[in-house]
Parts: structure tokens; sequence; C-alpha cells
């Protein structure tokens, strides 16, 4: 358990430093969103089945076979079914151009490719008793040298609640800067919901199942009190050993405000109509 409790602490290894700085030198306006380089998006990843160090991601995941791919569709659904890598892109694919925020208070633009997932969800027609969708990331520690670290109850998996996963903003990402997605950044597929932290945004992923309950994903299992399952951007909400109010956005020197919701709140607030977001967090 206690290693459990330190690996919870490296994802925040570089949110020691994220504090909100005395005299609030972070960018009162948010500057218009210019995507970072390809070079910066590739090269600063969290992606833990490689490596804890983000600058080894890149070299680690050299090797990594994305391709053939196939991903499960099941759980609570009229029409399951496993679907071929070649399948999911025959789904309309739009470009997107997302902030991307880190729960260690760094932030990222990315020019993505993918589909929205309500068109997969829609396919498999989910059963009225389903309200969750859970992810899950290939397992597979001859490629992913992190799968052999104990600390971590591997597979990644990751959930939505079915609305979030319907909303229009989430995408299945299959590529960046209008190439396949890049290794490490979770090819050959992964999860974008650009209002949530981005931990939710699960990489590599094999498995999508919907389910009655709420799912377990793996930093909310690790540390609970740290990482909540909705675990929305929120200045407001700070992280228990770090100030959420600014973040650092690769490549700028001042830090920036960060805005709730990630600066989607006109199009994502009103799924938590009600709700209070600092217990719900
Ligand atoms: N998915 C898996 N399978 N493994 C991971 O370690 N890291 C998450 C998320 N998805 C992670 C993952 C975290 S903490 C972040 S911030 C984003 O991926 C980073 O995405 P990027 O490397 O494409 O910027």
């Amino acid at each position: 358990m206690a290693g459990i409790v330190s690996a919870a602490s490296l994802l925040a290894a570089c949110g020691a430093n994220a504090t909100d700085p005395a005299g609030g030198s972070a960018t009162q306006t948010p500057l218009a969103d210019v995507p970072n380089t390809f070079e910066q998006i590739t090269n600063y990843n969290n992606y833990y089945e490689f490596s804890t160090d983000k600058q080894a991601v890149n070299p680690l995941s050299a090797n990594f076979r994305p391709t053939p791919w196939a991903v499960e569709v099941g759980g609570l659904v009229q029409n399951p079914k496993t679907y071929a890598l070649e399948d999911l892109l025959r789904f309309e694919q739009v470009e997107r151009v997302y902030r991307l925020r880190c729960v260690e208070a760094w932030s990222l633009v990315i020019p993505w490719t993918g589909f929205e997932l309500n068109k997969l969800l829609a396919e498999a027609e989910p059963m009225t008793s389903a309200k969750y969708v859970a992810f899950t990331t290939l397992l597979d520690p001859e490629q992913f040298p992190g799968q052999s670290s104990p600390f971590y109850p591997w597979p990644y998996t990751e959930g939505l609640r079915l609305d979030e996963a319907m909303h229009r903003l989430t995408l299945i990402a299959t590529g960046l800067y209008g190439e396949s997605l890049p290794n490490p950044n979770g090819a050959p597929l992964r999860l974008v919901v650009p209002w949530k932290y981005g931990f939710k945004s699960i990489k590599a992923i094999v498995k999508i199942e919907l389910t009655e309950t709420q799912p377990a994903t793996l930093w909310n299992t690790i540390a609970p009190e740290e990482y909540g399952f909705y675990s929305n951007v929120n200045p407001e909400v700070d992280h228990p050993r770090w100030s959420q109010r600014t973040e650092r956005r690769i490549g700028e020197l001042d830090r920036r405000n960060t805005l709730l919701f990630n600066g989607y709140a006109d199009e994502v607030a009103s799924l938590y109509s009600g709700m209070d977001l600092s217990v719900n967090y």
C-alpha cells in the first residue's frame, strides 16, 4: 500500500512546483489557442506504461506496434462487436483543436483527428440499464515495460458517465497534425475529453464496456482523495497537494489562469447542474 501511495505521488511529480505563484503573475486573459508544435506534443508525455519520465516516453515507445489493433465494444449494449482499427476509421473523421490540461498543472493545445464517441455508442445501442462507459488500455508487459511495475493496478482503466461519453466534444482520437496517432500519444486510438484532467483521456484502448455502476479507474483506485471520478478541470477545487488555479502552457514562460471546465463550460456545464463540484471532484 505504501508503494501504491508513492506511485500516486509520481503523477504529481511536476505538480510540486505548480503552486499558485504568490502575487498572481498568471496571464489574466487566455491568449488565442495556438497549437503546440508536433515536437512538443510528442516529446512531453504522460504514459506510465512506458515510463514516468515524460521525455523518455517517445524513445521507449518507438517500437510499439499499433497495428493490427482491435477494440471490443460490449457490456450493456444491444450490438456487441469487436472492431478492427480499419472499421473505426470508417466513422466520420473530424479535426478538433482542443486544450489538454493535465492534473499536474501543465497544458498543451493539440490538433486532433478522430471521431465522436457517440457515433460508435449509437451503433452499439446502449441498453436502458447502461449508465457508464468503462475503457481499458492494452495489457502487454512485453511492449509496455512500465506494466512490470507492481505499484499500479494494470491495465490502465478509465470511465465516463454515459451522458459525458455521448457529448459531442468527447472524441476517440485516431491522429494529430493530420498524421496517424503517434505512439507516445496513445496509438492507434485514445479517448479525448477536453473539459476533464488529462488522465481521463486514456490511451491505446482495447475495450469499451457499458456498465450500470460507476467503473473502477486506475488513478481513482490508487488515490481517491486526489483523483476523483469526475475530474472536471476546476480552478476552485485544488488538488490536495497543490493549487489548480493556474497552469503552465508548454512553451510559455508566464503561467495562465486555469478555466472552469478547461474553457468548455458553455458546452458542458449543464451536464453537472445541481451537482456540488467540490464534492463530485
Ligand atoms: N493513458 C494511459 N493508458 N496511460 C497513461 O499513463 N496518462 C494520462 C493520459 N492517458 C496515461 C493515459 C495523463 S496523466 C495525461 S496528462 C494524458 O494521457 C497525456 O496525454 P499526452 O501524452 O498525449 O499529452
